[in-house]
Order: structure tokens, then sequence, then C-alpha cells
């Protein structure tokens, strides 16, 4: 098992900089200081997360015949959020640093090292008379020179802040021990105590319609924070019109939205994402069996996007830390450079969802199995997935760095996103040797013609053929075609109407005739 702790953040910070410098993730409204959660993807990111989108619907839906598609909306009624528990029940623990006012996830907090714990209990400003009694504590860590100097100089500026700009507080009344105190919290940042947790509602909610006018709370609706919430409200509709038999499932794709207290990580965690999600109703005494079925379809599906296995890590989820319906549930994590952290929930929910949906809108929801005559709410298993954050995975696994040596012994390196060639969102470079010949030129034409109706290929005819390979390498285009003058037949007529194909990860090159190009590239980005 690798461990947990180890990060790489010159990697991670390196794959941020190609993202913005080569067009695939910018930060939302950038230009007027970002939107913090959200974040725009640029032509060859939005190209990346459709191949992403486009292969799951295809293993999903295309190819399997026992799982619908579907497309909900994203406004949802309240009346749905409320039966699911999400109105009541989908929030986050937030504490608050008194000095900084940075809100953080109180369960996300890292656990602080040993120290002194300083507490003070009030400051007088004595130009102006002004005084406090807020108190305030800071753990100051072991080893640290003068650590009560440290700890007044925090206070001093806390209580700055409400004494009010300009003042110069007299730091009144202190005590010591021996910290961390059991239970508190402490801001990372800076080490000053935290506020205690209170919960933060994690749904964005919007007001629809006329009535919205007025504030009526018949107004209220909510964005969907997860896609599965429509897919429990139309199981009933979706099993009446289709004439489908369990078990068989449901899948949708599609935006969430959850007003998370500390987006990070770049995407990972984000206030607005996609999720693919996966509802698969069954007989209760099949849901322990699918569970495990669905976690080896889930690892195989992330292998064929290129995701090895042996950079995926499985969480069994202890008795105890499940949510109290499930049965079962794993966690597949991926070793980001920031960490192991989670890719997607495998989920045995049992008949919660449809039971709780029965009872909030007083509609049957059992399911009639016309061969044994029973009658029963079936059980659902939960193949719950981000698409953003296996887009990351993408990129993560993707980028590599590689020193090359010349033909003249000079070292030399190149970026290379390694994707594998169903998920690049350029699959050919097109490129004449010379951009002055206007047949070579034209044949680059044609052949981009031929091609663009079966998939994405970049026409560039810009400096040396080297240059032109290096720039298809940074955004992963897996093959590159270059028509020369062998393509002419000028120097040897055995090899007119052939062209160079160059393979980014071998950097191998071969010749193809231009009239089998579409089938061998098909046969292979695919
Ligand atoms: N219906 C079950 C459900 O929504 P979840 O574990 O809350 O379960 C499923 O979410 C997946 O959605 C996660 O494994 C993750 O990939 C993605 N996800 C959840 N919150 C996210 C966020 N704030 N930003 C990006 N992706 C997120």
């Amino acid at each position: 098992m690798a461990n947990k702790d180890v990060t790489d953040p010159a990697r991670m910070e390196k794959i941020v900089s190609l993202c913005k410098r080569r067009g695939f993730i910018f930060q939302a409204g950038e230009i007027y200081g970002g939107l913090n959660g959200c974040w725009d993807y640029g032509p060859l990111g939005a190209e990346l997360k459709r191949n992403l989108k486009d292969y799951w619907w295809r293993k999903t839906v295309q190819e399997r015949d026992d799982v619908l598609g579907m497309d909900g909306a994203i406004l949802t009624h309240q009346d749905v959020l409320k039966a699911s528990g999400h109105v009541d029940g989908f929030n986050d623990p937030m504490s608050e640093c008194p000095l900084t006012k940075a809100r953080l996830r109180a369960d996300q907090v890292p656990a602080a090292s040993p120290g002194t714990e300083f507490t003070f209990l009030g400051a007088t400003d004595e130009a102006s008379g002004k005084s406090t009694d807020k108190p305030i504590s800071i753990l100051i860590p072991e080893g640290k020179q003068e650590p009560e100097r440290s700890a007044e100089k925090l206070a001093s500026q806390f209580y700055r802040e409400l004494l009010g700009a300009g003042s110069k507080p007299v730091v009144g009344a202190r005590d010591s021990q021996p910290g961390p105190v059991k239970g508190a919290l402490y801001n990372p940042d800076n080490g000053v105590r935290l506020s205690e947790p209170r919960s933060f509602d994690l749904m964005l909610s919007t007001k629809l319609g006329a009535l919205a006018a007025d504030n009526d709370p018949k107004a209220l609706a909510y964005l969907r924070p997860e896609t599965a919430q429509s897919i429990f409200c139309q199981y009933k509709n979706i099993l009446d019109s289709n004439r489908v038999k369990l078990p068989f499932g449901i899948a949708q794709m599609g935006k969430s939205f959850r007003n998370e207290i500390n987006p990070r990580n770049y995407t990972f965690r984000s206030r607005e994402f996609e999720q693919m999600e996966i509802e698969y109703f069954c007989h209760p005494k099949d849901g322990l069996r699918l569970t495990d079925e669905w976690l080896e379809a889930r690892l195989t599906f992330y292998g064929e996007i290129g995701i090895p296995r042996e950079k995926l890590h499985i969480l069994d989820i202890p008795d105890g830390e499940r949510a109290f319906y499930s049965q079962k549930t794993y966690d597949i994590e991926y070793e980001f450079p920031f960490g192991i952290q989670e890719l997607e929930g495998v989920a045995y929910r049992t008949d919660y969802d449809l039971g709780v949906h029965e009872k909030g809108s007083g509609k049957s929801q059992l399911y009639f199995d016309e061969e044994t005559k029973e009658k029963f709410l079936p059980h659902v298993v939960e193949p719950s997935a981000g698409c953003d954050r296996t887009v990351l995975a993408l990129l993560c696994e993707a980028f590599d760095e590689e020193t090359l040596t010349d033909e003249k012994g000079k070292d030399d390196s190149r970026t290379v996103l390694r994707f594998v060639p169903r998920m690049a969102p350029i699959k050919v470079g097109i490129f004449p040797l010379l951009k002055k010949n206007e047949e070579q030129v034209r044949i680059c034409k044609e052949i981009q013609k031929t091609l663009q109706p079966w998939m994405n290929v970049f026409y560039d005819d810009g400096g040396a053929v080297g240059r032109r390979y290096r720039r298809q390498d940074e955004i992963g285009t897996p093959f590159c075609v270059t028509v020369d003058f062998d393509t002419l037949g000028e120097e040897n007529p055995d090899l007119k109407g052939t062209v160079t194909i160059r393979h980014r990860d071998s950097m191998e090159q071969e010749r193809l005739p231009v009239s089998g190009l579409l089938a061998w590239l098909l046969e292979r980005v695919r």
C-alpha cells in the first residue's frame, strides 16, 4: 500500500501550469479575480472531458443490455431533497479562525503538533480607553524560540482588529497549558484555536418562477447536489416505459453543485462538478454480489482509460463508518500528486432510496416479479464517479518529462502527456514537411478532410517538424502524420502516396499509405 502522505507538489504545479498554458483548464471568472471552486475547461480540456464522458456512456449504456440512460433536470424540487435526507443532513462541520476569519472543514483540519497553548483574556487600547474581554488561544509548537512572545504577537494582531485600526492593544491576563488541548482544533497556518464546529449546509438553492418575487417558500428549489436523486425519482417511469426486468440500471452524467467549505487541490474538490452515476436496481439477495461485480467493472474501466490498476486503491469502508443504510461501500482511490484520494464510490445502498421516496411522495415504488409473483422494493448498487476528478487523474497519470539525447549527443528534454489514444483530445497532427510546397499542403488538407468526420486532428505547418512534434507531445497527441517528398514520389516512386506516422511515446516512425490511414487510426483511437 502506497503511503497516503507522500505528495509531490512540484509535479502538481507543473501539471497546473501546463493545463493553463495549453488551454486545458482555466479558473472561472479569472479576469475578475476568479470564482473559487469553479473551473472552465478550454478547448483541449473540453475534448478530454468529452472523450471520458463518451467512453463512460459507451461502456455503461451503449454496450450493456441492462443499463438505460437518462438526462434529468439540474433544478430539483425541494421535496425530493427533503425525502432523500439532503435538506436536513447534507452538511459539513465548519470552524472559523478568529484571527484570519478563514473557514475550515472541521473534519479535515490536520492534527496539531505538541506545544504550549497560550490563552489571552482580553486587551485594552490605552489611547482610546477601548477594551475587549474576548479570549483567544494560540498553540505554539515545541522548539519555537520565545513561544510566549510569538503567541502575544498574534494575540495583539487579533485585538488590533477588534479595537480598531491604529490601536495599540495592551494584552491582558493570560494562561498557558500543554497543547494541543483534547478536542480542540487549531488553524494549521497560525496555531490559533478554531471556533467550535457548526454545521454548514452544502446545498445551493435558488428561487423558481414568479413566486420568487415575494420570497414565497414554495419558490425554493435546489441545484442538485448529486445526479442520483432524479434517477430514483424516475425509476418507476423508466421501468414502466421500457419493459425492463430486474436487475437493471439507470445511468446519468451531468453537473452537480455543492457549496464546499474549502474547494481545493485544483479541480479535485469543486463547487460545480460533473458526476457519472449508475443506480443499479436488483433483488435484495443479489445486492452484495453485484456490488463486487460493479467494483470489478469499474476497475476495468479505469484501466481502459489509462489509469493503471496499481495506482488505484480500494478502500472497503468498515462497519460503523458507512452510511447507516449501506451494507457495503468501496471507495476507489487514485494516487494523485497531492495524496491518495477518492475517485469513485461503489455503494450497496439497499432499499433506502426507493423507500424514502415512496414515503415522501406517497407513490408505490414496488416491483412486481412476473415469474415469482413476488412484490418488493428493489435494492440499489451505486457506482458513482466524479468526471472532473477522473479528468484530473488522467492528466496526472499522463504527465511525463523525459530527457532525450539527440544524434549529436546533446541532452534535450520533452514534456509529454501520455494519454491512451482513446482519451487524447487530438488524435493526429498533420504536417507538410515544407509549408511552401503546394502539393504537400494540398495532400495534408485532403487527409485532414478525410479524418475530420471521425476524429479531432490538428494541421500545423509552423517551424521545424521536430518542434511541431514537441508541441503535439505536450498536449498528448498520440500520432503525427508528415507529408514529405516521398509522399510525392519524387525520390522513390515506390513511396508515392505514403506518409510518415510518428508515434508519440516511442517516437518511432513508420510509413503508411494515405489510403489506409483512416482505418489504421480508427483501430487505435476508439
Ligand atoms: N450519489 C452518491 C454521491 O454523490 P459522493 O461520494 O458524494 O456520492 C460521488 O460523490 C463522486 O462525485 C465522488 O467520488 C467524486 O468523484 C465526485 N465528487 C463529489 N464531490 C465532489 C466535489 N466537490 N468536486 C468534485 N467531484 C466531487
